[in-house]
């Protein structure tokens, strides 16, 4: 038994993915002796429905000077965020005198740029030195550090409350999620709101997204659990709007209590998520049989294809991929190597089970058989960009919401 992350009760792992390595921890040969594992257990708590990771690693062996995920690699991520910030402009700053927005890991500044463009006072928050340099680099205010309570005080004492707070796909990774809402209750003025979008529990449910679930996600939200985790902290859930990104993600807005009207989206949403058995345990029983399954038929499927003597090779070395290939026991021998556009992951191995990364290049280059698409998420614009690959033969392997092949 261990206690709930968030209300402290008594939770019951009810999966374990075995030994895992850091999710975005792409590494040199060299130091394959020196790799981290941790045992990645998950539980759901009853009382306050958050799923959560049991053990996740130290902060600064995820979140370095060397972090590898960059925002802007992806296209329509580009228009999601543009997309946000014209939502937050309409529906909290426009009207407001020199208001404030401060982003919680702004990573290389994708959304900020758009509230600077438009002249707002604007603060981002990234603890990854060399992401946060490169929203630097475009003139957005970056601080490189970890937000707490305390930062949030010292935030207040020297720029004023704010107006607004944002973050996209940041608040699933921080563990200490008390002191973050206590900070937000803080930094917020008494009208000020808070939206955030993380992987939502319920897409990874039914879609079977097992890898949602790696070192960094230490919660995966629904609305049940974020309305019960902010409530302690006198912060109400106002709004929800279901979104494509991740694989399926939700916004949440939060405000202090009554300083806005709560709408229908919410009720009607926790709802959704009672029929949909969120708040109970056979739900993610059923879920890991279901990744049981999943891994069955994955690895089942590649190695049909090899003995048939098939090249494959990995679409998007993402993090996600990571616990894919670690819980699947899937290495160099079922996939020849991982095409990436993010220069610092290429040339590199992925984490545990060491496939090779290399550049776009030589997907085009010498295109397999078959490509596993593993940034899945990113199916659309994908599939609109490799037409040719299909027209020539290829064929793409997904693996959810099932396992199959797309030819
Ligand atoms: P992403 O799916 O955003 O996520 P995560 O790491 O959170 O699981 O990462 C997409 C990865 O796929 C990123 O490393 C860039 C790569 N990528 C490509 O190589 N080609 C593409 O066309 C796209 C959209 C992404
Ligand atoms: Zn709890």
């Amino acid at each position: 038994m261990t206690s709930c992350r968030v209300c402290n009760s008594d939770i019951q792992p009810f999966m374990s993915f075995g030994d895992m390595p850091i999710a975005n921890g792409f590494l040199m040969e060299e130091d394959y002796p020196e790799e981290f594992f941790f045992q990645m257990e998950v539980a759901f708590c009853k009382q306050c429905c958050t799923f959560q990771l049991i053990n996740q690693p130290a902060p600064e062996r995820m979140f370095h000077e060397n972090y590898a995920y960059f925002a802007s690699t992806s296209r329509y991520m580009q228009v999601h965020f543009q997309a946000f910030a014209e939502m937050i402009v309409k529906r909290i700053l426009h009207d407001r005198t020199d208001p404030f927005i401060v982003e919680l890991g702004s990573n290389d500044g994708i959304m900020l740029k758009h509230y600077k463009d438009a002249g707002y006072r604007h603060l981002g928050i990234e603890p990854s030195e060399n992401v946060a340099d490169v929203a630097r680099a475009q003139g957005i205010e970056t601080l490189s550090e970890f937000f707490s309570f305390d930062l949030a005080e010292q935030l207040v004492a020297q720029h004023g409350q704010a107006d607004a707070v944002v973050c996209a796909n940041v608040l699933c990774h921080i563990p200490d999620i008390n002191s973050v809402a206590a900070g937000f209750a803080t930094l917020l003025k008494p009208d000020g709101v808070l939206t955030f979008e993380d992987p939502y529990l319920g897409d990874v449910i039914k879609k079977t997204s097992y890898d949602q679930i790696y070192d960094e996600h230490v919660f995966i939200f629904s609305a049940t659990s974020v309305s019960s985790i902010f409530e302690r902290h006198n912060l109400e859930l106002i709004d929800v709007m279901p979104q494509i990104t991740h694989g399926g993600s939700m916004r949440y807005m939060l405000a202090p209590k009554g300083s806005h009207t709560v709408s229908h989206s919410v009720s009607k949403l926790i709802e959704t998520e009672r029929s949909q058995g969120l708040h109970r345990c056979e739900t993610y029983e059923q879920f890991r049989r279901n990744c049981e399954k999943s891994r069955a038929d994955l690895v089942g499927l590649l190695e049909t294809l090899r003995s048939c003597g098939k090249r494959i090779v990995g679409y998007g070395a993402t993090s996600k991929s990571t616990t894919v290939l670690n819980y699947c026991g899937i290495g160099p021998d079922h996939i020849e190597f991982i095409s990436d556009t993010t220069p610092i992951k290429q040339g590199k191995y992925t984490p545990g089970v060491h496939i090779p990364v290399k550049s776009y290049n030589e997907f085009t280059a010498n295109p397999p058989d078959y490509a596993v698409l593993f940034a899945w998420n990113h199916a659309a614009e994908i599939f609109e960009k490799e037409q040719k690959f299909l027209n020539d033969g290829g064929k793409w392997i997904s693996f959810v919401p099932e396992v199959g092949i797309i030819e």
